[in-house]
């Protein structure tokens, strides 16, 4: 399993907590950047985050911002890409088994270290379950496609 990170400005620090979390699951982890807070941009990271996923570079990947909205707008951009905010496990962990989401966003603004431990770990924990749910995610493509 490997996982690509990105994240803005906002989000160092987060990210680097992050990081050692899925480290120490034992999952490979590429960073997309950034590793300064001098101020930047949450599209350029999103993307990255979102292009890793998408070909295939990455499994699944955690894209962090000061909300998690405009990084996860910047991922759900790449053609492939389902990027959901969390701020919690519960979301997270449904929308691994009814979205079947492949990118990970919160925000480092709006929540502590631990929580975004708890809802990464809810996220890998759980499985998409098909079934009802792909006639659904394939409307999402077609959306795409159109
Ligand atoms: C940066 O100040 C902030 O706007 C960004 O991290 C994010 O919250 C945007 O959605």
């Amino acid at each position: 399993m490997k996982i690509a990170i990105g994240n803005d400005h906002a989000a160092v620090e987060m990210k680097l907590a992050i990081k050692a979390h899925l480290e120490g699951r034992g999952i490979e982890v590429a960073d997309m950047g950034t590793g300064s807070s001098e101020s930047c941009d949450y599209p350029v990271y999103g993307e990255r985050v979102g292009r890793a996923v998408a070909s295939g570079e990455a499994d699944l990947g955690i894209a962090i911002c000061g909300t998690g909205v405009g990084i996860s707008m910047a991922a759900n951009k790449v053609k492939g890409i389902r990027a959901c905010v969390c701020s919690e496990p519960c979301t997270a962990r449904l929308s691994r088994m009814h979205n079947n989401s492949n990118v990970l966003a919160f925000g480092a603004r709006i929540i502590g270290v631990e929580m975004a431990k708890m809802i990464t770990d809810a996220w890998l924990d759980a499985e998409y379950e098909g079934g009802r749910h792909q006639r659904r995610v394939d409307q999402l493509t077609e959306i795409e496609n159109r």
